[in-house]
C-alpha cells in the first residue's frame, strides 16, 4: 500500500516511539473543536451496507483495533470517529505492569513486520476501567471489546482468580470479552494448551456470566504456534462449551526465534490466514471468528474473510500504512 508522507515519517521512528506519536496527535486532534468530525470525514469508510451481526452484536464494519494498539482505552472517542467497527482494549490485567524495558518492539522494515517483546504493558484494570464508564456521545455506539491477558509477575495458578477479576469487574462496560491464551513474552511459560487448563480459565467466567442479565460473548485468543492437536483441543473446546467465538492469531514466538518476541505483520498473513480458513471449515462456518495477525493490506483483509473470518482486528497493518487502511479496507470487502 501507498504510504502517506506522514506514514513515511512515522516508519523511520523507533518502533514504539512512532506509536506514541501517532496516538498523541490523534488524541490532540480529537480535542480541537470540530476535530472528531474532521477524522471522520478523513478515514471513516464512507461504504454503505458493511454493517453485520456477529455474536449478537451489531458491527457497523467489519474491521476494527486489535489488541495492543489502545491497550488502556485512551482513545477510544478518537477511533470511534475513525470510524472502525469494534476496539479492542487490552490486554487487561487486575493491577498496573510496566512490561519488558525498552527497547522491546522491534519493526522489521524488509519484512513488513514487528517482533513484539513489550510483556504486555498496562495501566492496570481501574484506570481501563476509568476510561471505558465514562462513555461519550462519541463512543456510546462504539463495540468495545476487553482482552484479558496474563499479569506477567503472579504465579500461573493464580490466572484463573485474576481472568475472573478482570471479567467481572470490566463485564457491564464492555460488549464482549477476548481471552487471552497465546504468550505473553515476558511470561513465557504461560500458554494454556491443554483441555484442562484452558478450561480452568474460561469455566469461572461462564459460571459468572450464567448470573448476570445481559450476556456478554466470550471468545479465546490464540497463539499461531499451536500444534495442530492443540488447534483441535481448542476447536472442540468451542463446540462443547459456551464459548463464542475464536481469536486467530496473536504474535508468533515461533517465526523470528533469532529474535525475543512475537513476530506479527507481513510474516504472519498466511499462517493467520491458514489457521483462520482450518477453524473455519472445521466448525463449518457455524461460530464467529476474529481475524488477526498480518492484515496489511485491504487484499490481506479480504482474503482473512474469504477464509472465514466475521471480522478482522487491525494492529500492524496500521502502524505500517496508517489509518487509511481502514476506508480501502472496507471498500475493498464491499467489492
Ligand atoms: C506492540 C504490540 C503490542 C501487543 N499487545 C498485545 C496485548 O496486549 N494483548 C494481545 O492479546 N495481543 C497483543 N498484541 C498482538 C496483536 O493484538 C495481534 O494479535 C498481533 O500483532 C497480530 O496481528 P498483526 O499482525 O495485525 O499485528 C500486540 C501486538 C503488538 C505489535
Amino acid at each position: 500500500m501507498r504510504r502517506s508522507l506522514f506514514q513515511y515519517i512515522l516508519c523511520g521512528l523507533p518502533a514504539e516511539m512512532a506509536q506514541t506519536v501517532r496516538m498523541t496527535l490523534l488524541g490532540a486532534v480529537g480535542k480541537i473543536p470540530f476535530g472528531k468530525w474532521l477524522l471522520k470525514r478523513c478515514y471513516a469508510p464512507k461504504e454503505e451496507g458493511l454493517g453485520r451481526e456477529v455474536f449478537g452484536i451489531h458491527f457497523r464494519n467489519p474491521i476494527g483495533i486489535g489488541s495492543g494498539f489502545d491497550a488502556n482505552g485512551d482513545r477510544l472517542g478518537e477511533l470511534s470517529a475513525l470510524g472502525f467497527g469494534f476496539v479492542e482494549i487490552g490486554s487487561v490485567v487486575p493491577r498496573p505492569q510496566p512490561g519488558t524495558p525498552r527497547p522491546r518492539l522491534r519493526r522489521l522494515r524488509k519484512e513488513h513486520s514487528y517482533v513484539d517483546n513489550s510483556g504486555y504493558p498496562s495501566r492496570g484494570m481501574e484506570y481501563v476501567l476509568h476510561n471505558v464508564r465514562k462513555r461519550t456521545p462519541h463512543t456510546a455506539n462504539l463495540v468495545i471489546g476487553c482482552n484479558i491477558g496474563k499479569l506477567t509477575a503472579s504465579h500461573v495458578d493464580n490466572s484463573p482468580k485474576e481472568y475472573l477479576r478482570v471479567f467481572r469487574n470490566m463485564y457491564q462496560y464492555v460488549d464482549f470479552f477476548v481471552i487471552n491464551i497465546a504468550c505473553n513474552t515476558a511470561a513465557k511459560r504461560f500458554v494454556p494448551r491443554t483441555r484442562e487448563e484452558i478450561q480452568s480459565l474460561i469455566e469461572p467466567l461462564f459460571e459468572f456470566r450464567r448470573g448476570q442479565l445481559d450476556y456478554r460473548p466470550i471468545l479465546l485468543k490464540i497463539s499461531p504456534d499451536l500444534t495442530k492437536e492443540e488447534l483441535d483441543t481448542v476447536i472442540d473446546i468451542l463446540i462443547e462449551t459456551p464459548l463464542d467465538g475464536i481469536e486467530a492469531v496473536a504474535g508468533s514466538l515461533d517465526l523470528m526465534p533469532e529474535f525475543k518476541g512475537a513476530a506479527t505483520g507481513a510474516l504472519l498473513t498466511k499462517r493467520a490466514i491458514e489457521i483462520v480458513r482450518y477453524i473455519a471449515e472445521r466448525t463449518e462456518h457455524n461460530y464467529p471468528i476474529i481475524g488477526s495477525g498480518g492484515a496489511m493490506t485491504p487484499d490481506d483483509i479480504a482474503s482473512m474473510m474469504e477464509a472465514g473470518a466475521s471480522l478482522v482486528a487491525l494492529n500492524s497493518g496500521i502502524r505500517e500504512n496508517g489509518f487509511k487502511l481502514l476506508r480501502k479496507g472496507a471498500e475493498r470487502v464491499k467489492k
